[in-house]
């Protein structure tokens, strides 16, 4: 089936987690993504191994969908192939660390000339100029540094890092975004550009709410935050507060274990038939709690009386209650409830695949959904499964010519198939 992305063809060079998740993205989109791997493979493929001697989950996770090549750039066969890849590819992603594509012979305004018509889109911790272009970046690095971990955490305790890949998976994300803006600017001027994203930068955008704070701060308090914030000069950690206009906390619940906690928003529109459900007619008409300013000033005295509510009823007995009274709510999910949710199942977001080396193995499905084209998930190659497909088909080489490049050393032999 034509897909929304199909005739985009991409290399992918680009390695470990906040490129492959993007590259994955544009693949489930329709885009023909080769995965351009040095001889050894991404990294990930052999790190965090759960099945000895096969592709990790690491790796097979983030780069469904793709075909992979294996060159050496570090070799002059190994270059040539990539300058004819670059001149039938529309886009060039890559996250190397600062330097490695110029130290390579290839920074833009080389693979520029080489193809004036590529979208080269780039990955770095901290983007190409200021004082920290020269640095590395991980993922916790990047919620370091871009305002989310002094931000995430109970405010007496340390920072946290959050569970979401906001670092790598969102600074992907923000790359595709720049991919598909570039390549409609392509469209209307034929011509190509360049696209940078820095973690750094990524994670800042996704803290904006934060920065919001940060700002109020100098106005005066923050009514909406659990604890004092009189005097503060930086947005401080709010633990589970709802950080919106809205009230909100996680509510712990019957029987007590890690995850029995639901997330209970007490909307303004909500507090009269909630305030019925759990405390009747008096509560509901309690000076204390009748508008959202006097319940956010006694805020600490309503969680404990839906807290004291919640004892009784386990997290999903509550949300069908909540949600019965209109009140936005969410059970706080472990991997293990998402894994066998029934909604989770239906809309194919936890999908089963199938893999020569691991047999079966789930990914998360697509979360964009497409009327006329939606994502077809197949299982990540292994390395250099394409190698000679792709110089066959995309550079049109002969096996003669194939030959003498391994002879050369331009890519390592794939491995064989299992059966
Ligand atoms: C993630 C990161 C810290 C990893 O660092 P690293 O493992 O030292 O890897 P680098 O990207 O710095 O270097 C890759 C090396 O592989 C080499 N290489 C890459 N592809 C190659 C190929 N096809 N053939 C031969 N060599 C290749 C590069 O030339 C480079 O070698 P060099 O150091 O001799 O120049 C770094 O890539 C980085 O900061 N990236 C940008 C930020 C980022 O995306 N971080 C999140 C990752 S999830």
């Amino acid at each position: 089936m034509d897909k929304a992305l199909s005739g985009i063809r991409i290399l992918d060079m680009s390695h470990v987690q906040a490129g492959p998740t993007g590259s994955q993205l544009m693949a489930w989109l329709g885009a023909d993504v080769i995965k351009f791997e040095p001889p050894t493979g991404d990294i990930t493929r052999g790190q965090l191994r759960d099945v000895p001697n096969a592709d990790s989950l690491y790796f097979t996770m983030l780069n469904c969908n793709k075909r992979s090549i294996t060159v050496n750039m570090k070799n002059p066969a190994g270059k040539e192939i990539f300058i004819e890849l670059l001149k039938k590819c529309d886009v060039l992603m890559e996250n190397f660390g600062p330097g490695v594509l110029d130290r390579l012979g290839f920074a833009w305004e080389k693979v520029n000339q080489i193809n004036p018509r590529i979208v080269m889109a780039s990955i770095k911790g901290f983007g190409s100029s200021g004082p920290y272009a020269d640095f590395k970046a991980y993922e916790n690095v990047a919620q370091a540094m871009g305002g989310g971990m002094s931000t995430t955490g109970a405010p007496d305790g340390p920072p946290f890092v959050s569970g979401a890949q906001i670092g790598d998976s969102g600074t992907g994300l923000h790359l595709v975004i720049g991919i598909l803006a570039a390549l409609h600017h392509r469209n209307k001027t034929g011509k190509g550009q360049y696209v940078e994203v820095a973690m750094m930068d990524s994670v800042m955008n996704l803290c904006r709410v934060k920065w919001r704070d940060h700002q109020r701060l100098t106005r005066g308090e923050l009514s909406e935050y659990s604890i004092p914030t009189k005097g503060l000069k930086a947005t401080p950690r709010s633990g589970n507060d709802s950080g919106g206009g809205q009230l909100g906390n996680a509510i712990k619940c019957k029987p007590g274990g890690p995850n029995d906690y639901i997330y209970v928003v007490v909307q303004e529109a909500v507090w009269d038939a909630l305030a019925k459900r759990i405390g009747g007619e008096a509560l509901a008409k309690d000076p204390k709690f009748a508008t959202i300013g006097e319940r956010r000033r006694h805020q600490g005295k309503m969680w404990a009386l839906i807290e004291k509510f919640a004892s009784s009823y386990t997290k999903r007995e509550l949300m069908a209650l909540l949600n019965e009274l209109d009140v936005p709510c969410g059970p706080i999910m472990s991997t293990e409830d998402l894994a066998s949710d029934e909604h989770v199942n239906l809309r194919n977001m936890y999908v089963e695949l199938d893999h020569p080396q691991r047999g079966t193995w789930y990914n998360i499905g697509m979360p964009i959904k497409l009327s006329d084209s939606p994502a077809d998930i197949k299982r990540s190659p292994l390395l250099g499964e394409h190698t000679e497909e792709i110089l066959k088909e995309v550079l049109g080489y002969d096996d003669s010519r194939i030959a003498s490049l391994k002879n050369a050393g331009a890519f390592s032999t794939p491995p064989k198939k299992a059966a």
